[in-house]
């Protein structure tokens, strides 16, 4: 763990809530003619340093996009990769975030993976449901329009039901929907590797978040990237369309 990159003072203004697509880990393979998987792994590594680094700072709300419903594109072989490694972190760093009080989250659809993963998940939310420390939340088969059309879904037959006013879905009831309802509001998106686009990730979560792109391929993003991300966000200036 890289704890002397940690800033040990807070900067003046932290993101309460930061998310972050986790990108390039299959260049970062490529770069060193190893397997896509072993990118994959290195990418692990990275999401237990900023995961702990993220609370050393004191941010509330950390998301990592880690498996989005368009990865199912993905050959069977990288799938199956990727769901052992998800196994191998829970089985790992649950003792972990239990004893730092962190309170897991997944955001997304993850029943339709392996029913050993869906188990293991479960087992990892029941066991941090009563923390009270900072959040991790985890997209597994996640996609920001299927989560809005579940919204669009739930209003609607409310209202169909007679139990809703229709011109009283305002943009409050449609954030009570959505699966973050309860995080809090999302402050800075990085997004690693070059790659300048969103990817059907947190669509109306991002409204008003600032937006983050930046080379290092995930692998290499550590406590010292996340700390300059956190400082690039605090010298931001958010006006949320005033002046
Ligand atoms: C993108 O890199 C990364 C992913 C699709 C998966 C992210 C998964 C992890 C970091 C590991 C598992 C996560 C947890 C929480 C245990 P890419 O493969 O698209 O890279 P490329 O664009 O360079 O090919």
């Amino acid at each position: 763990m890289a704890t002397a990159a940690i800033p040990q003072a807070a900067p003046a203004v932290l993101p309460r809530h930061v998310a972050i697509i986790m990108d390039g880990n299959g260049r970062w393979a490529a770069a060193r003619r190893l397997p896509r998987a072993m990118g994959h792994r290195a990418g692990v590594e990275a999401v237990r340093s900023v995961t702990r680094a993220a609370r050393a700072m004191g941010i509330e709300a950390l998301t990592l996009y880690a498996f989005s419903s368009e990865n199912w594109r993905r050959p069977a072989e990288e799938i199956g990769g990727l769901m052992k490694l998800l196994k191998l972190f829970i089985r790992n760093d649950l003792a972990e975030l239990v004893r730092e009080d962190v309170r897991l989250r997944v955001l997304g659809d993850y029943r339709r993976f392996p029913e050993d993963v869906v188990a293991l998940i479960d087992d990892a939310l029941a066991r941090t449901v009563d923390n009270r420390g900072p959040i991790l939340a985890i997209a597994l088969n996640y996609g920001a329009q299927a989560e809005l059309v579940a919204a669009a879904q739930s209003l609607a037959a409310r209202a169909a039901a007679g139990a809703l006013d229709p011109m009283a879905i305002d943009a409050e009831a449609i954030d009570a929907e959505l699966e973050t309802h309860d995080l809090p509001p999302l402050d800075l998106l990085i997004r690693t590797s070059g790659e300048q686009r969103l990817s059907n990730f947190l669509l109306w979560q991002a409204a008003y978040a600032e937006l983050l792109f930046v080379d290092t391929l995930w692998p290499d993003f550590d406590a010292e990237a996340l700390a300059a991300a956190v400082e690039a966000f605090g010298r931001r200036q958010r006006r949320y369309g005033g002046l």
